[in-house]
């Protein structure tokens, strides 16, 4: 099983998920993050870190989000891999919370 980074995540990107992950499976867009999910090894540890709760496992992935999952696979293996935390992006605290941003996604 994989974790999965779902709606809330875009346009805020606190990156506070990538310095907990010891196996640095996680990959940066302009405004979103995705998990690689077969490199993720289900420890569990990001998912409290984020300050948005926009991680969840694969099996608990709100009906409304379950395209997360496949997005996640798919801007992995385009995306440059982050290890290190980052500045959340300048608006994140207004965008945190706001539903249905898929179509903010940048790629
Ligand atoms: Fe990394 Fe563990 Fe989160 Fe998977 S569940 S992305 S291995 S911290
Ligand atoms: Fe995104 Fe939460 Fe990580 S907002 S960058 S999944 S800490």
């Amino acid at each position: 099983m994989t974790f999965v980074v779902t709606d809330n995540c875009i346009k805020c990107k606190y990156t506070d998920c990538v310095e907990v992950c010891p196996v640095d499976c996680f990959y940066e867009g302009p405004n979103f993050l995705v998990i690689h999910p077969d490199e993720c090894i289900d420890c569990a540890l990001c998912e409290p870190e984020c300050p948005a709760n926009a991680i969840f496992a694969e099996d608990e992935v709100p009906e409304n989000q379950q395209a997360f999952i496949e997005l996640n696979a798919e801007l992995a293996d385009v995306w440059p891999n982050i290890t290190e935390k980052k500045d959340a992006l300048p608006d994140a605290e207004e965008w945190d919370g706001v539903a249905d941003k898929l179509e903010q996604l940048e790629r």
